[in-house]
């Protein structure tokens, strides 16, 4: 299988005023087409500069990022993108927020075929009936919601996630994994998911990928060994609670809090 996103030795240190801070270390992932890729480590270890590299936002200083066979030299269109805390244009509908990309990467796809691909997406998420209201009549669960449905409209590549759940509550966010997971089911995509949640990781994640304190680098890939029609009952299993120990280990090693590896 071919590897959708490839990241090849990438080295990046951010030019400060007190000098360079170097933030990724020779650092290489491998996602395949169609797999679920989650990716967790210290704060401030240089996640969200990752996300930025894989969306053509930045260039590394040394090192490749190659997505679907291409080096990745600018910006990406075929790149959707979802954040903790979803923007949303308030003077248009939901409809019209989700079917935002389409008119810039499709401008001449019919405005009905537009609509028609919006309300069938919002339609899978559970907000059949939401489509005229304005995002400040949602709550931060059904925004979530939508801007899920909006990153993935135009079909990209990939779907890059930065801690997209992180400012919910417990209940909302587990829903939202099963969302995440059914919507998947129907319409798969290649997605990274960027979080502090070792639960979330394991549940949404085909691959945890673990990694190491700033510099970063890839410390340690787990390969989710669990059935892929899972339910959020499955992270009470031995098998799950198991991955969730060694993550949580790794990501002591990760924190320097390993008194083996410092
Ligand atoms: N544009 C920038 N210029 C200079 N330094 C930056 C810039 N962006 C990020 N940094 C620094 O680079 C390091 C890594 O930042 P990054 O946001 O990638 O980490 P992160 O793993 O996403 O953190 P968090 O877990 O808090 O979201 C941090 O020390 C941050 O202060
Ligand atoms: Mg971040």
């Amino acid at each position: 299988m071919q590897n959708l996103i490839d990241i090849k030795g990438v080295t990046h240190a951010y030019k400060t005023k007190h000098g360079p801070l170097p933030v990724l270390d020779n650092l290489n992932l491998a996602v395949p087409e169609g797999e679920f890729a989650a990716v967790v480590g210290p704060s401030g270890c240089g996640k969200s500069t990752l996300t930025r590299l894989v969306a053509g936002l930045m260039k590394p200083d040394r090192g490749e990022v190659w997505l679907h066979g291409e080096l990745v030299k600018s910006p990406r269109k075929t790149v959707g993108m979802a954040f903790q805390n979803p923007v949303m244009l308030e003077w248009r509908t939901i409809l019209e927020n989700v079917i935002l990309p389409l008119e810039i990467v499709a401008p001449t796809m019919p405005k009905a075929q537009k609509e028609a691909r919006a309300v069938a997406l919002l339609e899978m998420v559970g907000l059949k009936g939401f489509e005229t209201k304005r995002p400040s009549e949602l709550s931060g669960g059904m925004r979530q919601r939508a801007s899920l449905c909006r990153a993935i409209v135009h079909k990209p590549d990939v779907l890059i996630m930065d801690e997209p759940f992180g400012a919910l509550d417990n209940f909302t966010r587990e829903d939202l994994w099963q969302t995440m997971r059914d919507l998947r089911a129907k319409e798969p995509f290649t997605c990274v998911l960027i979080t502090h949640d070792l639960r979330e990781s394991v549940f949404l994640g085909d691959q945890v990928i673990v990694l190491s304190g700033r510099p970063a680098h890839t410390q340690y890939v787990l390969n989710v060994d669990l059935p892929a029609d899972r339910t959020i009952d499955i992270l009470y299993e031995p098998k799950a609670v198991e991955m969730l120990h060694l993550l949580r280990d790794q990501i002591r090693i990760a924190q320097g809090r390993d008194g083996d590896i410092h």
